[in-house]
């Protein structure tokens, strides 16, 4: 059979990417420009400065992929670029970036969910892996369980009611004083500290429910540290970072093996950017052998933002007869599953 050789592009927040992949599987390149030494100056993404940083680069990101891959315009069978959710203005660069490429080289186009994505990466991480399964999937804007039942066919089973779990990190690493983006900070420090040393609350919400609070977690570090400061009291932030990881990994992973329990799921995956997490990708490893479910997470490039991704969502997008317009706009706030 043919090889179907997709483009993608992805510039939804703080990267600007551009990925070939063959099959929806194979990556043939997958180029990442980051803009992350910007934003740190200001403690986290600026939307102006990042959709003006990816105008700027979008071009060189595509020249990039296309050398790399080695491959001509003419082979190429698909493009497919995120319109969301996202930040409007950096959606709109990539987005109206991809519309015009597959205008000029006269092939179809297609409009990827960022989060579908985000879910797509473990297709290229592990070849055989087919739905249905159950994805975690942890970012720094979404913390959602999703029935992954076919590969364009979700349904959303638990969602943060306030603060993403990634954004909790975040939040927490500048109290802290480590820095932008926190999660990385986080999860080294906390490997040199205790994670019993401060007992956070978890929050469980309603005894069937899948869905995810942050929010008073957060503030529970906050108010410890101001304690800490106002009585004088030496801050052992490793001490923190480790608390605070344990009780944001205990809940993700206690919900998760229930929810599979519960769907009959016999494999979860993690997707997004907090499943680069060490100590989420241990436990979750730790509670699947125990109850005899398989687990998958992709590797580290494939879990924060990546083009290869969108392309491989968009790869079976396109399989399963889902198309797009070039009047496609970009949709700050698209839901999993949601089509436009
Ligand atoms: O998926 P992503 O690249 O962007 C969004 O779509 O949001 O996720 C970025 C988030 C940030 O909040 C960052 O702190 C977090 O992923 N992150 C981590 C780790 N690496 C990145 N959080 C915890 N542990 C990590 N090792
Ligand atoms: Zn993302």
């Amino acid at each position: 059979m043919k090889d179907t050789i997709v483009i993608g592009i992805e510039s939804s927040c703080d990267e600007t990417s551009c990925a070939i992949i063959k099959n929806g599987r194979e990556i043939l390149a997958n180029i990442v420009s980051s803009q992350i030494d910007i934003h740190k100056k200001f403690g986290g993404v600026v939307p102006e400065v990042a959709s003006r940083k990816h105008v700027e680069v979008i071009s060189n990101v595509v020249k990039e992929a296309m050398e790399v891959s080695n491959i001509n315009f003419k082979d190429i069978d698909l493009v497919a670029a995120t319109y969301g959710p996202g930040l409007v203005g950096a959606l709109l660069v990539g987005l109206s970036y991809a519309k015009g490429l597959a205008l000029s080289i006269n092939k179809p186009f297609v409009g990827v969910n960022h989060i579908e994505g985000h879910i797509a990466a473990n297709y290229i991480a592990h070849k055989e892996l087919e739905p249905p399964y159950l994805c975690l999937i942890v970012s720094g804007g979404h913390t959602h369980l999703v029935l992954v039942k076919d590969y364009t066919s979700f349904e959303i089973i638990g969602r943060t009611r306030d603060d993403a779990a990634g954004e909790a990190y975040d939040k927490v690493a500048r109290a802290l004083g480590l820095g932008y983006p926190g999660g990385p900070l986080i999860d080294a420090l906390a490997k040199q500290g205790n994670d019993h040393a401060v007992d956070f609350p978890k929050a469980y919400l309603e005894d069937d429910s899948f869905d995810f609070s942050f929010s008073g977690l957060k503030s529970a570090v906050l108010n410890y540290l101001n304690k800490m400061n106002m009585t004088g009291t030496e801050i052992v932030k490793e001490d923190v970072a480790a608390s605070f990881q344990r009780a944001v990994v205990e809940i993700l992973v206690e919900k998760a093996i229930d929810a599979a329990k519960r769907y009959n799921m016999n494999t979860i995956c993690l997707a997004g950017g907090v499943a680069a997490n060490s100590k989420l990708r241990e436990m979750m490893e730790k509670e699947c052998v125990k109850n005899k479910i398989k687990f998958y997470f992709p590797p580290l490039n494939l879990c924060t933002d990546n083009a290869a991704m969108i392309a491989s969502a968009g790869y079976y997008n396109y399989k399963n007869g889902i198309m797009s317009n070039l009047d496609l706009n970009a949709y700050p706030s698209l839901k999993i599953g949601q089509r436009l």
